[in-house]
């Protein structure tokens, strides 16, 4: 890892690269493409077994409900993830997705300095922009894109909050809890919080739930865990996510929050998706099945990959490959012509579009993707 700050291209990027995956439309338009040209869609990370199969007819029996206000303090929805995670309601903020829990952090720390680990997931540096936090990058660097903690934490002078991904999107990887516990421990000796986005926990390989910091917040004050029920139970339209931090740093988090700002229908919907354990299994099935299979055959196709912990893989064409011409944007637009969208990395700060982001999904898909990278790669 270099500490300190790194040059960062995203956002600025690239008008025409879109900034989020599960977009073909865009891309089709990009690339001359029909909007009828078929794509198996391996660019957005969400669960390819959800969203479960009764949450249809729960959002259609729940429609008069939205001739009421949801109850402002979402209490029912907060007792059930509080007991899900062993913690108590006070400590839980229901948010309108995992990006309303970023842009309230960030407005928590308005006016101070943040650090931001790269590769990292675009929205934590817009959030920091939008409420004037001057930013410090830290990079991780290519291929292991592993954490330094000392280089970390010399970058930290005068940081009230950083920001990391665990597992991280776009790299896959996740930081070793010993490194974590030694990180909590240095930054509470330096007064810097640390927001830990747990997005994809759930479908960290073998670990699954297991991953989560959640333990750690009893003895770590300035630990914040943002988490997100968009990826696990395919709900991108939902929009619901929360915090767990202590009770006084929800307080304050909540001061930022607009009133009901997470619709009736999406809250009530809380309580029974965290209790679909056999959901939960299926997915832990699939991914620790499926994961290895893909991990195993990404590297004989002539990819670098890097290794991978949860539910997407970072990859490029290797040396030899891309030597030949054959770089990461001509594999993305080749596999594109062949009808598979994988994830461009051009909005990733030090990727710079040099790797492409695959998702996992069910084996007929998986097959497929494997198969389209074999005829792309030679
Ligand atoms: C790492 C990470 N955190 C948070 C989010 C936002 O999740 P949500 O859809 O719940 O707002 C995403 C979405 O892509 C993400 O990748």
């Amino acid at each position: 890892m270099g500490g300190g700050k790194v040059s960062y291209k995203a956002e600025q990027c690239v008008s025409h690269w879109p900034s989020h995956g599960g977009q073909p439309a865009a891309l089709l338009k990009r690339f001359g493409l029909p909007d009828a040209h078929p794509i198996e869609d391996f660019s957005a990370n969400l669960n390819p077994l959800g969203p479960p199969e009764w949450v249809a007819n729960a959002l259609t029996a729940s429609i008069a409900s939205l001739a009421h206000y949801p109850a402002p303090d979402y209490r029912e929805a907060r007792e059930a993830i509080a007991a899900y995670h062993g913690v108590t309601p006070e400590q839980v903020l229901l948010t309108n997705g995992g990006a309303e829990a970023i842009f309230l952090v960030a407005a928590r720390y308005a006016g101070k300095r943040a650090a931001i680990v790269t590769p990292g997931f675009g929205e934590y540096a817009r959030a920091c922009r939008a409420h004037r936090l001057p930013i410090t990058y830290i990079a991780l660097s290519a291929p292991t894109f592993e954490l330094d903690l000392d280089a970390l934490m010399a970058s930290l002078k005068d940081i009230s909050v950083l920001f990391l991904c665990r597992p991280n999107n776009p790299t896959a990887t996740l930081i070793p809890l010993s490194t974590m516990q030694a990180l909590l421990a240095r930054t509470a000796a330096i007064g810097c919080d640390v927001v830990v986005d747990e997005a994809f926990v759930d479908m960290t390989v073998e670990e699954g739930e297991r991953a989560s910091l959640t333990p750690l917040l009893a003895d770590h004050p300035h630990l914040l865990l943002l988490r997100s029920m968009t990826k696990f139970y395919t709900l991108p339209g939902l929009r619901v996510g929360y915090v767990l931090a202590p009770s006084v740093a929800i307080q304050t988090l909540a001061v930022h929050q607009p009133p009901w700002s997470v619709n009736q229908m999406a809250a009530a919907l809380v309580a029974p998706l965290l209790r679909d354990a056999a959901f939960a299994e299926q997915t832990r099935s699939w991914l620790n099945q499926q994961h290895p299979l893909m991990a195993a055959s990404l590297l004989t196709k002539g990819l670098d990959v890097v290794t991978s912990t949860t539910n997407f893989f970072l990859a490029r064409p290797n040396n030899t490959l891309r030597e030949r011409g054959l770089t990461s944007n001509v594999l993305f637009e080749r596999l594109l012509r062949n009808g598979i969208l994988v994830r461009h990395t051009h909005n990733f700060a030090g990727l710079d579009g040099d790797w492409v982001r695959i998702a996992l999904r069910g084996a007929t898909a998986n097959q497929r993707l494997l198969k389209v990278l074999n005829d792309c790669l030679c």
